[in-house]
């Protein structure tokens, strides 16, 4: 898939049917997001792939678990493959920068590569103590966001975009 074909095609999906992500697949992803900028080329980060049912049913349940995010239309990550966690050490000025390049290639590759993607942060934030426990993550290192993987039981409609020309300016910011 071209890369523009897979920038406008991707949406975030919540409910996948779980089948089964192959070991490859979800290495290529990790692959791409390895080779994301990072300020400085310092590139600290680190990612787990979570494919084990009880590790991945924990963190699901905290999620199906949460109020804040109950109206989200399409679900609430069921049928989840795979998660990929993005760890990152808070030391680094950046953290968030650079976790969040990694996370974008992430998503873009799962969608050339046929899964659907949901980026989890404000979920996660609630639950990051409990979560840094149950996956060993040493102190001085921070979850930035979890990608959840999956085959899509259906490509959603996309969500409303702000058109080009809402938000393109050219040469110098022009009022609305
Ligand atoms: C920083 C950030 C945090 C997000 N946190 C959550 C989350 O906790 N739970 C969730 O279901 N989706 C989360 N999302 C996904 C957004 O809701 C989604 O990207 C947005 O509705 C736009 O839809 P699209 O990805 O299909 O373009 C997050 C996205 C970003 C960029």
């Amino acid at each position: 898939m071209d890369l523009f074909e897979a920038i406008y095609s991707r949406r975030t999906i919540r409910t996948f049917t779980g089948k089964k992500i192959p070991k490859s697949d979800l290495e290529k992803m990790v692959d791409a997001g390895r080779l994301a900028p990072s300020a400085t080329n310092r590139q600290i980060r680190d990612f787990i792939v979570i494919t084990k049912n009880e590790i991945l049913n924990d963190i699901l349940h905290h999620f199906h678990a949460g109020r804040k995010y109950e109206t989200y239309e399409d679900g609430k990550f069921d049928g989840t493959s795979a998660i990929i966690a993005v760890v990152m050490n808070e030391s680094n000025e950046f953290w968030k920068e650079d976790g969040s390049a990694s996370a974008e290639n992430i998503l873009l590759s799962a969608r050339a590569l046929g899964y659907g993607s949901c980026w989890i942060e404000g979920q996660l934030r609630p639950h990051e103590e409990h979560f840094k426990e149950l996956l060993g993550i040493p102190e001085g290192k921070r979850i930035l966001l979890m990608i959840a993987l999956g085959e899509p039981v259906r490509w959603s409609p996309p969500p409303p975009k702000k058109s080009l020309s809402e938000v393109l300016h050219w040469e110098k910011y022009k009022k609305p």
